[in-house]
């Protein structure tokens, strides 16, 4: 398919994801716009996190890094899934070397009465202007993602204040007071429908929402407190593009989550690809599941594993990805042979 200037459209993500036969698997990256990227650093000396995301012309610069330095099949907007919170009127900071603070947490009930549905309009405009110059720049080179972070993983920054391994606090808030817990799910749900709906609007091809804490729950907890907004946000834009819904660890749950009706299912490296293609059936698309830290491997040994893979899980209803970002300390040659060998795999299949 060509574009109106004549450039081929690469649309592999979004035809896999719809289940039509494509001649190899379209390959890209989670956090694939960041820190590895000698071109990102540049501009993370000069500007601000949030800075970063809120001026449409530095988030279109970003987002296209890893599309023109690597050669990934799809491009992902570059913001944070804690713009969210940000937006329903909590205080944000991005702290050099200790991650994402929110001073103010969500304790008590008073403490939810500072949190609103906002007009998205109002607040995240910024995201939908970067949408609109991202598409008119990729020009059709790429398709492009938009995203989300799922009601739970949202919830545990806003009432942990900040990242932890365990987020305890987040979890004891909804055993303390669910009623309170299901208040605030239900008001980042809102939310979230909204703002991705305007991201679709603004031009997104296609959406994942990333429950990067979902593996902290129980299977029983996951169905009470995540996978019930995880459904009611799938059922709202479904119709519109293909979502793609990544639960990090939520292996248990592929099953619960390929009955919501989404288009893709994300999943980490602790899976072997044939049990998730069992659990989740035939008529979904696999996302995954390379382990980022095999990226530091030499790259002839990384080049075997990543065949592995794409041996493993075979060509068809398949996105070669990652099981979870890359991390900062990967060189950008081991990076660009992971979107390389995906590639070379799929002349091979086609001889
Ligand atoms: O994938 C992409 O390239 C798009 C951009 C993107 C970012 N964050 C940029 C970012 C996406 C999709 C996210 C999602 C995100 N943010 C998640 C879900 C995915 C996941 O990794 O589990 C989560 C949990 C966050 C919250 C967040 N933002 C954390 C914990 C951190 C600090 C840790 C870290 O990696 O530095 C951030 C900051 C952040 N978001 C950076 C980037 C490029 C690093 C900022 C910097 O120092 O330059």
């Amino acid at each position: 398919m060509n574009n109106c200037e004549g450039y081929d459209m690469n649309d592999l993500l979004l035809r896999t994801l719809r289940g039509e036969a494509t001649s190899r698997p379209p390959v890209w990256m989670m956090r694939q716009a960041g820190r590895y990227l000698p071109e990102y650093m540049v501009l993370r000396e000069k500007y601000g996190f949030f800075e970063r995301c809120q001026t449409p012309e530095l988030a279109c610069e970003i987002t296209l890094q890893p599309v023109d330095i690597i050669g990934v099949d799809a491009a992902i907007l570059f913001s944070d899934i804690l713009v969210v919170p940000q937006a329903m009127g909590l205080e944000v900071q991005l702290i050099e070397s200790k991650g994402p603070v929110l001073p103010e947490p969500i304790k008590t009930r008073s403490d939810l009465q500072r949190v609103r549905v906002p007009d998205v309009h109002e607040t995240l405009q910024y995201v939908f202007d970067a949408i609109q110059l991202i598409k008119k720049e990729l020009n059709g080179r790429a398709p492009l993602i938009g995203f989300a972070g799922a009601p739970w993983t949202l919830l545990c920054y806003m009432v942990q204040g900040k990242g932890s391994k365990t987020f305890d606090e987040a979890k004891a808030f909804c055993y303390i007071q669910p009623d309170l817990a299901h208040e605030l799910l239900q008001m980042i749900t809102d939310t979230t429908i909204a703002y991705l709906k305007a991201q679709v609007k603004a031009g997104a091809d296609t959406i994942q929402l990333f429950d990067s804490w979902a593996g902290l729950l129980s299977p029983e907890d996951f169905s009470n407190i995540s996978l019930p907004y995880i459904k009611q946000i799938v059922a709202a834009l479904k119709d519109e593009v293909p979502v793609i819904i990544f639960a990090k660890g939520a292996w248990y749950a592929l099953e619960d989550m390929a009955a919501t009706g989404a288009h893709g299912l994300g999943i980490d490296w602790c899976i072997k690809p044939e049990l998730a293609r069992k659990a989740a059936g035939n008529n979904i698309t696999l996302q995954g599941n390379f382990d980022p830290a095999k990226l530091l491997s030499p790259i002839p040994v990384l080049k075997k594993e990543v065949s592995k893979m794409l041996n493993a899980f075979g060509n068809g209803r398949y996105i070669a990805n990652l099981g979870h970002g890359i991390l900062p300390n990967v060189p950008v040659d081991h990076a660009r042979a992971f979107v390389d060998t995906v590639k070379e795999w799929g002349i091979a299949i086609a001889k």
